[in-house]
């Protein structure tokens, strides 16, 4: 499917797990058909890798601006810094993607209490607090196309062995993203929760 390469023109998208995978195609993807992208992850090296992709596809005519930002999802106060620095950087915040994610996987019992809360801070508080910071700023926006979109999985649907903690996380998310959607129906912006299958990104083929 094509798309013209002005459909994000004038948007913002803060796309987070730009580092990698899903997010990073999805960055890529966003930068072709104009948007501006802020680009938010850990891994700073990475990040800069994604945005140079990103400006090779640029549309010639576009205005996009295309920014990186570090931040650990662990790290609320951090959070609350890395959003406010964004809607200033772009007055305002349009679209949300929430691809950060943490694919804690194995036998349940051998699965530290540690890496247990770390899976559930980023798939699933982490993504509900950015949420909250975030959405009162796209619902302000009032542009044309207003969306927060969450990378749940199949897991956040049908709950298979070896994956417990990961699959509570996703259906949690799938849960919240219903509904978000529900609630904020009269505001015009969309909610979506992706459920991808086996997709081949460093989560699942290291
Ligand atoms: N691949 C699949 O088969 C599949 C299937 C269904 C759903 N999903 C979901 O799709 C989303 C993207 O996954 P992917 O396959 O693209 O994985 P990936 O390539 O491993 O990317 C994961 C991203 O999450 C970021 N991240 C992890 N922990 C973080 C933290 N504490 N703070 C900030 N960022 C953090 C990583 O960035 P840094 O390391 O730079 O922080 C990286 O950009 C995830 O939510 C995943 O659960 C994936």
């Amino acid at each position: 499917m094509e798309f013209s390469s002005k459909l994000l023109d004038n948007h913002t998208a803060l796309i987070t797990g730009a580092s990698s995978g899903i997010g990073k195609a999805t960055a890529i993807a966003l930068a072709q058909v104009g948007s501006s992208l802020a680009l938010v992850s850990r891994n700073t090296e990475k990040l800069k890798a994604t945005l140079e992709a990103c400006k090779k596809v640029i549309p010639k005519e576009s205005k996009a601006k295309i920014l990186t930002f570090q931040l650990n999802m662990e790290d609320q106060e951090e959070m609350k810094k890395v959003v406010e620095e964004i809607d200033k950087e772009f007055n305002g915040i349009d679209i949300l993607i929430n691809s950060a994610g943490n694919g804690l996987m194995g036998d349940f019992m051998k699965n530290t209490l540690s890496e247990i809360n770390e899976a559930i801070t980023v798939n699933l508080v982490s993504q509900i607090a950015l949420t909250h910071l975030v959405l009162p700023k796209i619902v302000e926006s009032k542009k044309e196309k207003r969306a927060v979109i969450f990378l749940s999985s199949v897991a956040g649907r049908h709950a298979f062995p070896f994956v417990s903690v990961y699959a509570s996380t996703k259906h949690g998310i799938s849960g919240f993203a219903e509904a978000l959607f529900g609630n904020i129906q009269d505001t015009g912006v969309k909610v979506c929760a992706v459920n991808p299958g086996f997709v081949r990104t460093p989560m699942v083929v290291p």
